[in-house]
């Protein structure tokens, strides 16, 4: 009902979720932007001030949801409607504690995801950062030897979290004649007979996989999974593709292995920080592809995730169960 108040966190939050929104609830949203060059600041500020006597909050950022923000917020605070997968960010324990809901976007960008898991795995193998630096300076280096790269063809790659990115990954890259396709995790997954993936432990992923593909939320379990001990467990040949979070991989050691030629190569979507500052040692590295977290940017994608995550807002609001829960 329009007497319930809504928070969107920022100014970005798609025209299709809003307008959920709007037909229910009166919406009160940030005009600022956690990454607009007002910067997190002024849109902290601006949430202080419109979140007393919110019912929900829709939450557009990988910034930490603040305890400060809740208890202004007030105790009618009913849902947190985070518009992402991950919720890394969002403070589980104080959400539980205070007794608030908390549903997140998951499956809606699993497609969206896997494709750019596939470019990093295809712009990693095939160089694209120092080809793309060649093409940029006019200064081909036509060889026949020249800045080759490798096939996915015949390969084996081990997916680290067969979760919906996960799959939805393996099953893209099935067309690519894919040797074996390893993957690892809490537990065997029943989808996947039907991919032909097998089930190993994270050791044997590692030393037997050409590509390793990280696709699991970031946990307390999951942080620095790949770091020096691990690398060291991998292939020569080794490409580490990263499209969950950032800190799933402990950067020290990954620059270390990239510069030594320990492993071949690396594509990241997500980093640590985001932005990476643009003289981060990691861009120094040729055999490195990042893209700027763009796994989920689609129109059809965001526009989804916003349109589920107005949608578990309602649900919550009107008593029903979620649709996406975390903390329900
Ligand atoms: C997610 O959904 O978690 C992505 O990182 C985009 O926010």
């Amino acid at each position: 009902t329009k007497d319930l108040k809504v928070v969107v966190s920022s100014n970005d939050y798609p025209a299709s979720g809003l307008k959920v929104l709007q037909e229910h609830f009166t919406v009160l949203q940030s005009k600022y932007n956690h990454y607009g060059k007002e910067g997190i600041t002024e849109n902290q500020e601006e949430l202080m001030k419109i979140i007393p006597g919110a019912s929900a909050l829709v939450w557009i950022s990988h910034h930490p949801i603040t305890k400060e923000l809740l208890d202004r917020a007030g105790p009618q605070l009913k849902i947190v409607s985070t518009v992402s997968a991950g919720y890394n960010h969002c403070n589980v324990p104080e959400l539980k504690a205070r007794g608030i809901k908390l549903s997140n976007t998951p499956e809606v960008l699993s497609s969206a995801v896997a494709e750019i898991a596939v470019s990093l795995i295809l712009g990693a193998a095939r160089r694209f950062t120092e080809n793309l630096d060649q093409v940029r300076r006019g200064e081909w280096e036509i060889g026949f030897q020249k800045t080759l790269g490798q096939d996915v063809r015949g390969s084996t790659v081990g997916v680290i979290g067969l979760g919906g990115i996960g799959q939805a990954t393996v099953k893209r890259l099935a067309g690519f004649e894919v040797e074996r396709f390893l993957y690892t995790g809490h537990r065997e997954k029943p989808e996947a007979k039907a991919l032909n993936a097998e089930f190993v432990s994270l050791d044997n992923l590692l030393s037997q996989s050409d590509f390793i593909v990280l696709a699991v939320p970031l946990t307390d379990e999951t942080r620095h999974m790949i770091n020096k001990t691990t690398i060291a467990k991998m292939k020569k040949n080794a490409i580490i593709v990263n499209v969950g979070r950032g800190d799933l991989i402990d950067q020290e050691a990954l620059y270390d292995a990239l510069k030594n030629g320990d492993i071949y190569a690396a594509g990241l979507d997500v980093t640590t920080p985001e932005p990476l500052p643009k003289d981060h040692k990691l861009l120094s590295l040729p055999n490195i592809f990042i893209l700027p977290h763009i796994g989920s940017a689609t129109e059809r994608t965001r526009s989804d995730m916003g349109v589920l995550a107005a949608n578990n807002v309602i649900r919550a609001l009107t008593g029903k169960p979620l649709l996406t829960p975390v903390l329900e």
